[in-house]
């Protein structure tokens, strides 16, 4: 039995269903079952499991072996996972396969992962066999600017004309359902890139292509971004990690490719073309009927 965390999330989900697909016992946690219920397959067994309520976790993971933990990225993440991973042990669960983020053994941390690193090490230290995802930027962050695309063909960033190596988060949900039912991966960090590493420009000039309509990568301040990021909700320690990822991303440290997803699944990783295609329709202004 395999517990999924963050089984409602964009990655958790899409894992879940891979691994129903594939004939695996899947239980995902969540927070509220009733809701989630509707979104998952119905063969998955659900769980209530509130990282906020330790107390909850370990009951949420007895009788499972394995245990894939994605959390949000919230500054809590370091506190939550931590005691997820403290639960993992007292659930006797055998395996944590763990969803991080690109350079989070970099040296010294920056953005995400000084959130990721610590949970790492204790997991490292816990005894427990462990697996390390550590995708890059996904794709699919461009829906957060869906609204301005679609009014203003405009999308903007701190990040210059630096390249990076964006991922779509379905080849990262692949990956882990094939780590996940396999049993050579142990000791294992996997760094998760897209097949090429493109400028933000190169990526709208992509999108304007597929859509026939242009659009455009403003390159904004970091000011600017972390005044857009408060505005939306986002909390002070968010937008200084996303502004130290950006930075480093700027400087040009996000750019290289693996051959991780092609290695883990046996074909390619999706190109920013196929998302585009995949996903126009969310990028089309609505027409008035
Ligand atoms: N964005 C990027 O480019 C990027 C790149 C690399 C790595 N990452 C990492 O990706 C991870 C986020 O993955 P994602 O985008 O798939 O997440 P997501 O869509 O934001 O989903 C988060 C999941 O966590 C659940 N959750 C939130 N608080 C919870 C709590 N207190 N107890 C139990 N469950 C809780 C949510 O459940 P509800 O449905 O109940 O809210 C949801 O299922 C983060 O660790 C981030 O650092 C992101």
């Amino acid at each position: 039995m395999i517990v999924v965390t963050g089984a409602t999330g964009g990655n958790g989900s899409e894992i879940v269903r891979l691994l129903n697909e594939r004939g695996a016992s899947v239980r995902g946690m969540v927070r509220d079952p009733e809701r989630a219920r509707g979104r998952l397959p119905a063969a998955v067994e659900l769980v209530r499991g509130d990282f906020d309520a330790p107390e909850t976790l370990a009951p949420a993971m007895r009788g499972a072996q394995t245990l894939m933990l994605i959390s949000s990225a919230d500054p809590a993440l370091p506190d939550r996972e931590l005691a997820a991973v403290q639960a993992a042990k007292d659930a006797d669960i055998e395996r944590i396969v763990k969803f991080s983020v690109i350079a989070a053994d970099h040296e010294p941390t920056f953005g995400f992962g000084h959130w990721h690193r610590p949970v790492e090490e204790a997991i490292r230290a816990s005894g427990l066999a462990w697996t390390f995802l550590r995708p890059n930027v996904f794709m699919q962050n461009l829906f957060w600017f869906t609204d301005p695309i679609k009014s203003d063909g405009v999308f903007g960033l701190p990040v210059g004309d630096a390249n990076v190596s964006v991922i779509d988060t379905r080849d990262i949900a692949a990956c882990a359902a094939a780590v996940l039912s396999e049993d050579r991966h142990d000791g294992q960090a996997y760094l998760l890139t897209g097949p090429e590493a493109l400028s933000f420009q190169q990526q709208a000039d992509v999108l304007s292509d597929v859509l026939g309509r242009r659009i455009h990568h403003e390159d904004i301040t970091p000011e600017e971004h972390k005044r857009r990021l408060l505005s939306f909700g986002q909390s002070e320690a968010y937008a200084n990690a996303e502004l130290e990822l950006d930075a480093e991303l700027k400087a040009g440290e996000l750019g290289t490719v693996s051959d991780s997803v092609k290695r883990l699944t046996g074909r390619p990783a999706r190109s920013f073309r196929d998302f585009s295609e995949d996903f126009a329709q969310e990028f089309r202004p609505e027409v008035a009927s």
